[in-house]
Formats: structure tokens, sequence, C-alpha cells
């Protein structure tokens, strides 16, 4: 067996999965997000830890499996998350996640220093969520804590750290820091010099199928595995649920929608030019990379719709009133930017909308426009990669998007492409159960490994009077963004 630990945002999932790629057994547990402020969004890496060994030790009881059975484990981790570390390698402060916004300004800095050279060695602009802006907030507004920091990780590297003893970054994760030259798999030292970062802030780097060692004994004590098990790096979670959804080769697309949303789409050309309007990484497969649009409200956005409008409705309920109302939502309008947007606009501060509210609305016309104007956002990326030249007619579906008949179908229809739904479903944390069995060598290539343990189930046809109807909404769609960016 091998065990894949996803450590997403809001909860740690780990699956326990045979070498035919049967998902044995998974086990999750939560945690809180800290919100001290409006933009800000921090989490207690302590408690990714104690809920990581807590996730393994129900998982290693409920399968009962011989724990020497297990040869390997690996990690999909949340993307971002500053994690700065004193010399002991405890964290200096709580981490700064992905979502938190706090860092315009940090941006601006590294705009200015770097210009048209962040491009072309990160492959990315500077964003709030990236790393980079994080570093420099720490270094302008709590200098104490950085003066005592002499390295950062991303989350799931200080979870591997805390497991094994060992600290490193997989090349995947370090994309998203903008202090990876990505072409070449270096730290560049251009990025740390022009910001006056000292270049050994930054982890050795490792490959996302590469042991790391082995699990430390008070581990293996608390959590009824063994020493013997070997730690696989793992990667970023979006990569591993690329990998875990097939997405090897180019031209494959994935469009996963949990908390934030994400159209991905594998590349192996490291020169693909998207100006930065697509993130751009390296894979957690070698020597391939993917280009990544992101929504940064997706599930998020119906969450939030359900806590406030719908508590007491589950989601399933929510999908079954989205069925009865036709494409369009009856001619109301929803724009997904209640916590910013990512791609295309790359602004933190814009908000969403509805429009087009008429008294006959109902709630079920609400849950649909909700589902539409998610669907439409995540439709933006699809667009520029078309326009980048990527032909997109397939596209295999993840995360909440995927449990519902009716998200899977608007898809189709708002992509105009097919959308294909796989067998059985793990997300991330299968991608990082692939990463530790191909790492411990039981498959040649991780397409082998991926032909054994995906396989892929409904498929869902664009529908010609739909289509055309979300052409139509979709062009209305784009032009929100500029008719209400002046209201904040
Ligand atoms: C990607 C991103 C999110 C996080 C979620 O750039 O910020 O998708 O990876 O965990």
């Amino acid at each position: 067996y091998v065990i894949g630990i996803d450590l997403g945002t809001s909860s740690v999932k780990t699956v326990l999965v045979s070498r035919e790629g049967e998902v044995c057994h998974e086990a999750s547990r939560e945690y809180p997000l800290i919100q001290l402020q409006s933009g800000y969004s921090e989490q207690d890496p302590e408690e990714w830890v104690r809920q990581t060994k807590l996730c393994l030790k129900d998982l290693l009881l409920r399968a009962a499996v011989p724990p020497e059975s297990i040869e390997g484990i690996s990690f999909s981790g949340q993307m971002h998350g500053l994690v700065l570390l004193d010399e002991e390698h405890r964290p200096v402060r709580h981490a700064i996640l992905w979502n938190d916004t706090r860092t315009t300004a940090q941006c601006r800095e590294i705009e200015a220093k770097l210009g048209d050279r962040l491009l072309a060695i990160a492959k990315n602009p500077a964003l709030e969520g990236f790393t980079l802006p994080k570093l420099l907030w720490v270094r302008d507004r709590e200098p104490e804590c950085f003066r005592r920091a002499v390295t950062f990780v991303l989350p799931k590297d200080y979870l591997r750290y805390r497991l094994t003893g060992q600290l490193h970054m997989d090349y995947s994760d370090a994309a998203g820091t903008l202090l990876l030259d990505v072409g070449s798999k270096r730290w560049s030292e251009t990025i740390c010099d022009s910001l006056g970062l000292p270049p050994s802030l930054c982890p050795p780097l490792i490959e996302s199928h590469a042991c790391v060692g082995h699990l430390l004994p008070g581990i293996a004590q608390e959590t009824g595995l063994l020493t013997d098990t070997r730690v696989f790096a793992g990667g970023a979670d979006n990569a591993c649920g690329a990998v875990g959804a097939g997405i090897l080769s180019p031209g494959e697309t994935l469009c996963s929608i949990g908390t934030s949303g994400v159209i991905l789409s594998c590349e192996t050309n490291r020169d693909a030019d998207y100006q930065g309007r697509l993130h751009f990484f390296n894979h957690a497969k070698p020597d391939a990379y993917y280009a990544m649009g992101v929504t940064l409200a997706a599930g998020y956005s119906l969450s939030w719709f359900k806590n406030n409008f719908a508590a007491n409705e589950s989601f399933g309920a929510l999908m079954k009133l989205a069925e009865s109302v036709p494409p369009g939502a009856n001619g109301l309008l929803f724009t997904p930017y209640v916590a910013g947007e990512r791609t295309p606009h790359a602004d933190s501060l814009i908000r969403g909308s509805f429009i087009g509210m008429d008294s006959a609305h109902t709630k079920a016309d609400f849950v649909r426009a909700v589902m539409e104007g998610i669907t439409f956002s995540l439709h933006e990326s699809v667009k520029l990669m078309r326009a980048g030249g990527k032909t997109i007619d397939t596209v295999v579906s993840i995360g909440g998007g995927a449990k519902s008949e009716v998200w899977l179908q608007m898809q189709a229809d708002i992509f105009d492409a097919a959308v294909v739904k796989l067998g059985s479903e793990q997300g991330p944390a299968m991608g990082a159960a692939m990463l530790a069995a191909y790492g411990c060598g039981w498959f040649a290539t991780m397409e082998e490994c991926a032909a054994r343990f995906i396989t892929r189930s409904n498929r869902y046809e664009p529908r010609p009077e739909a289509r055309e109807k979300y052409a139509r909404l979709f062009d209305i769609y784009q032009e929100v963004y500029g008719a209400t960016k002046s209201l904040n």
C-alpha cells in the first residue's frame, strides 16, 4: 500500500491505496482558518501536524492492514502559504495562506524592482496570494519575526519536515513562491538580489517523486506506522489534483472546483507564453509544466450563499433546486468575486454582484446563477488558453463541481467542450498516493501508474441550445467586471 496526504485549506485528508489503485480507506480531519481582519487568512502549522497525526492514526486503525505493508507516503498541499522558520526550524509566526490578500503594496514593490524580468524568470506576475510578497510583508511589518527567520517552506513541506526531520521544497510548489526560475528549476538569485533577500532563505529543492527519507521514530509510534516507510516529497495541490486525474500530457485539461476553482492544462513547452495572464508552474511530473487559471471564490461563493441564505439545506438539495431552473437562471447573473478575483483580472479588491434580479426570482434561480457565475469565471481561463493556441475539447472535472450532473452539464455547455468525470475521485490525495507509488518503483512511468489507478466514467457533451445561450450571457458577464470595478 501507499498513503496520500492532502493538506488542504480546511482539512487534511489521507487515503490508503493498494497496488491496484483501489482506495481502501480514507480519513480526514478539519482545522480552522484564522482571519484576524478582512483580507487576512492564517493557520497554525502546529494544527496541521496535530490533525495529520490523528488522521493517520485513524486511517491505520480503520484500515487494519499490517503497517509493514505500507511502503510509501507522499503529500499534496495548499499552495503558496508562507511558513517562516527560525534556526531550530520552529515557525516564527502563523502561516500566511494563499487566500490572504494583505500584500498589495509588496506586489507593487516586486513589480517596480524587477519589471519584465519577473515574468521572464518566474513566469508569473506578482499576485497577493504568492509567497514572495508574503515574505516581504513580514520583513516590512514584523521585522522582529523576519530577523529570527533563517528559511521558509510551504505548508506541506513543513508537515513533511515534522514527520521526517528533513527540510525540502519540491519544484511544483516552489514555482508558486515567485522565487523560482521556473525554466531552469533553480532559485533565482536575480529575484533575491533585487529585493535584498538572502538566497540562503530558500530551502533545498527536490523532485515530487523523490524519497526524502523515513518517518521519525516518535511519529511512527504515535500513528502506528513504521520507521521503514519511505516518505516522498509530493507536490502542490493543483499539480497533485492533475496527477490524480491523469492530466500528464500536453493538451489534457482539468477543471477543479473546490474552495477555489482552477482550469489547468498540461504543457511540455517551457517557453509557452501567456504573458502572465495564466499561472505557469512546474508540474509534479519531471520536465512537465502546466498553465492554470484560478477563480478565487469558486466553491467558496456557493458556501457563502448557502451559509447566509440556505443554511439548513444540503449542497445536494441546492443542486436539485438548480436543476429546476433553465440555463441562464431566468435572467439572473452572478459574478463570483466575493473575495476578489485572480484570473483574468488579478484584482483582490473587486467584489461580486447579482444582476437582473426580478421579484419573481426564487432561491432556485439564485443557486443556479451562483453556479453559472463560478463556471463563467472558470471559462475566462479556458478562453485565455484557447487564445494562447491550446485546443481544449475535453475537460476532466473534479471536486465539488463534479459531484452533480447539473454542474457537469453546465461546464460542458459553458466551456463548449466535452466534460468527463472520473470513476472514483479522490482529488489531490490520490495524486499524492500516485507519487508515492511511482517513487516506490511500482511503475516505470507516471502514465503507467495513471493507467492502473484512474478510470473515467460519465461524459457530458455541450448541448447546442444551452451553449449558444451561455455564449451570449458570457459576453455580458465579461462586461460586468469593468462596470463594477469603481464600486471599490
Ligand atoms: C493556486 C491557489 C489555490 C491553492 C488552494 O494558485 O492559490 O488553488 O493551491 O489550495
